[in-house]
């Protein structure tokens, strides 16, 4: 394989840009030509692809964001979509792809494959770490520092004013930023998709702490909870909690998508970002590289977005104890 090209799509995260280093420096090694392909799937289809040396990413390592752009491509979508960029890939000789992003980039990756066979061999970059195949995924640990660093912030005016704050983060399906953020910013209780808590024991464990003296609460609420988001979850309770509670409600939104990447995703990004690379010239295809007790593996696109991957139940149960 002599001549690839790398692309990043869906969310950005932080990390991408390291990912995107290692993988042009990898190639640049190894021989290979390397092309970056401008906004994901649409940058495919409309031939958007620019040459990429070492020097392309210097000074990269440590932004946000990706230099490469992201999008989220109706138009790959289509069977006529796909066709026109395989038809740009095959009009620059481009031999083989690496993925960054989550469950809808791979997505689009296998379908592509199945159709075009141009092997393509993913690198897990989404801030929500939903992707089955890895412990972590690029961005996750920046995401969770960015929250928690406002949650903290919360936490003393909440302090301050004897209040109950609702605050939400993103995680899409998944619940693995709210329960890290909860261990972490000491919140008294936290909703997540993969166990369902009802309102009412919410209002329990608030009931519990205001007894005890407790002043002021932190209940983290995960974006795709099942109770609601947050302004509704705080509204229920509202409703039907007996004492008066003096409530407010933040969501944390895109902040927790941009910033300086930690150092952990800066190393996991690299590790994968080559791991990614060098299973592609080895021969791998159709398979997202991810880093499983502390061991480089590589899974089926299939497996990555059609299996779950489960929140630890003692990370669930920790908050409760925690809270008491
Ligand atoms: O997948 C990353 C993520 O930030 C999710 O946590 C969130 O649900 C979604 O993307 C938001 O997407 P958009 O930026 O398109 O609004």
């Amino acid at each position: 394989m002599k001549k690839i090209a790398v692309y990043t799509s869906g969310g950005d995260a932080p990390g991408m840009n390291s990912c995107i280093r290692a993988i042009v420096r990898g190639a640049a090694y190894h021989g290979v030509e390397v092309y970056g392909i401008v906004r994901g799937y649409n940058g495919m289809i409309n031939g958007d692809i620019i040459p990429l040396n070492s020097q392309s990413v210097s000074n990269i390592i440590q932004r946000g964001g990706t230099i490469l752009k992201s999008a989220r491509s109706k138009e790959f979508l289509t069977t006529e979509g796909r066709k026109k960029a395989y038809n740009q890939l095959q009009a620059k000789g481009i031999e083989g792809l690496v993925a960054i992003g989550g469950n809808g980039t791979f997505t689009g990756a296998e379908i592509f494959y199945n159709e075009f066979k141009i092997p393509c061999v993913g690198a897990p970059g989404t801030i929500d770490n939903d992707l089955y195949g890895t412990d972590y995924t690029i961005g996750y640990d920046t995401a969770v520092n960015t929250a928690l660093d406002a949650i903290d912030k919360i936490r003393d005016t909440a302090d301050s004013h004897d209040r109950v704050f609702f605050i939400e983060v993103m995680g899409r399906d998944s619940g693995y930023i709210a329960i890290q953020c909860a261990i972490a910013g000491g919140a008294e209780a936290v909703m997540i998709p993969e166990n369902l808590t009802p309102v009412s024991e919410v209002m329990e464990t608030l009931q519990k702490g205001f007894s005890k003296a407790k002043s002021s609460s932190i209940v983290i609420v995960a974006e795709g909870d099942e109770e609601g988001n947050a302004q509704k979850v705080a509204q229920k309770i509202k409703d039907q909690m007996k004492i008066e509670l003096d409530i407010r409600v933040t969501t944390l939104g895109h902040i927790q998508r941009g910033g300086v990447p930690t150092a952990a995703d800066r190393i996991l990004a690299s590790r994968l970002g080559l791991g990614a690379l060098e299973g592609l010239l080895r021969g791998e295809k159709n398979v997202m590289a991810g880093v499983v007790n502390n061991q480089l593996v590589y899974t089926p696109f299939h497996d990555t977005i059609t299996k779950k991957k489960p929140v630890s139940e003692d990370l669930i149960r920790m908050v409760e104890i925690l809270s008491t």
